[in-house]
């Protein structure tokens, strides 16, 4: 009997786009077990960088592929014919949000296109946005009054470009394509999660920013605003965001719907930060609100070379501080009011996972130590 003719010894077939981001590092963790619904899977897995070294414990097959280039998309993914559901969790961020709307219109287009004609099998495609699609780019909210929260999902699209937006548009326009094909959307809030290769994690980034203030001897300052330290806030663990689109791709309730993302409970930045400090081993830490607010974008930039010492000397996973460090996305989190979503949806239609964010962020950071990322 030919290969591909045995039968298989798996029951669903998953194809992850952005397997080393947050939440696809995620759902390799979580798809390949044997209690995970809709098991076995098999698990393909699609990043455009090499299979890094802290994957390899996984039970994937990597596929190297830059899904923005549609030739190589077609060559690498249109053999995959036996994806039962994709889980689309990646995306690429750019100067303006024309640009984002482009790219990753394209991206996924060109993923879709690779694989809905030649996977037979295909059933169901979750999508991953955020919640910028209620209050858009974060530049935006000087032109565009946003929802007011707790954001509920069948709030009207704010009048503005939102590359949100144009992935729902796709996936709709690409969806028709296939009689019977079933989509779900997931708009997660900001997600503790682990990966050094993900655009936007904001607990990787912190523990760094710990790190170097350790090793400098420097107190750990709250780079926010008192609305920051203050508030209530709520977050997505990147597991519960995984387990979030699994459910959807099994349940018939969840199928042709968008659902928020979230932890299910509030906390306080000034409550976490002690947790931090904590982990970290600094004592002189907390939010000076004389100082005015402080940038992380501001306070890192010349640290690429105590960075890489620090990853010298502690004898860490080789990492440079642009990979693990966003920044921007930290400033950005830090400089607004909290903004709370509603889980209500997904638990009318059966859902009732949470996490205790603080819980998450303490397991999140202790992984990343784990892995040798920070030490
Ligand atoms: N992170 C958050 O806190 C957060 C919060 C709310 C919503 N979201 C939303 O979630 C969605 C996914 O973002 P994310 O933050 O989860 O992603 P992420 O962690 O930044 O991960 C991106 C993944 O996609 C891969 N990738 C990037 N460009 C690629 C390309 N051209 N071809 C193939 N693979 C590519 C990356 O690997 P390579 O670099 O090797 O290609 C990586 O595996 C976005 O819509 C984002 O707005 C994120």
């Amino acid at each position: 009997m030919e290969e591909h003719e045995k039968p298989s010894k798996y029951k669903s077939v998953a194809l992850v786009i952005g397997i080393t981001g947050i939440v696809g590092n995620s759902l390799a963790e979580i798809l390949p077990s044997s209690d995970t619904p809709g098991g076995p899977w098999k698990v393909y897995g699609v990043a455009s960088r090499p299979r890094p070294a802290w994957t390899d414990d996984l039970a994937i097959h990597y596929i190297q592929c830059d899904v923005s280039n549609e030739e190589e998309t077609q060559e690498k993914l249109s053999t995959l014919n036996d994806v039962t559901h994709i889980f689309y969790v990646t995306c690429a961020k750019k100067l303006s949000e024309s640009e984002n709307c482009f790219v990753n219109g394209t991206m996924l287009r060109n993923v879709l296109k690779a694989v809905i004609p030649n996977a037979p099998k295909l059933k169901h495609i979750c999508l991953q946005t955020g919640r910028r699609h209620y209050t858009g780019p974060m530049d935006s909210f000087v032109r565009v009054q946003p929802h007011d929260p707790p954001f509920l999902e069948d709030l009207p699209r704010l009048k503005l470009l939102n590359f949100c937006y144009t992935l729902e548009d796709v996936l709709f326009e690409e969806v028709r394509k296939k009689e019977g094909l079933t989509w779900s959307i997931h708009r997660p809030g900001a997600i503790f999660g682990f990966s050094p290769f993900s655009l936007m994690n904001i607990v990787g980034s912190l523990c760094v920013y710990a790190t170097i203030c350790k090793h400098e001897g420097k107190p750990l300052r709250f780079p926010g605003n008192r609305q920051a330290w203050d508030g209530y806030w709520d977050a997505s663990d990147a597991d519960l965001v995984a387990e979030h689109q699994i459910w959807a791709a099994m349940s018939r309730h969840a199928k042709n719907e968008a659902f928020n993302c979230s932890n299910g409970d509030v906390f306080k930045w000034k409550d976490l930060w002690k947790v931090l400090a904590m982990q970290f081993g600094i004592e002189d830490y907390g939010f000076e609100e004389s100082e005015g607010k402080l940038s992380l974008v501001e306070m890192m930039k010349d640290k690429g070379p105590v960075w890489d010492e620090i990853v010298r000397e502690k004898d860490l996973v080789p990492t440079k501080l642009n990979e693990v460090g966003a920044w921007q996305f930290a400033d950005a989190l830090f400089s607004g009011k909290s903004l709370l979503d509603s889980m209500n949806k997904s638990k009318e239609h059966g859902f009732v996972g949470f996490r205790n964010s603080k819980t998450s962020f303490s397991s999140w950071i202790e992984k990343m130590k784990t892995h040798k990322i920070v030490p």
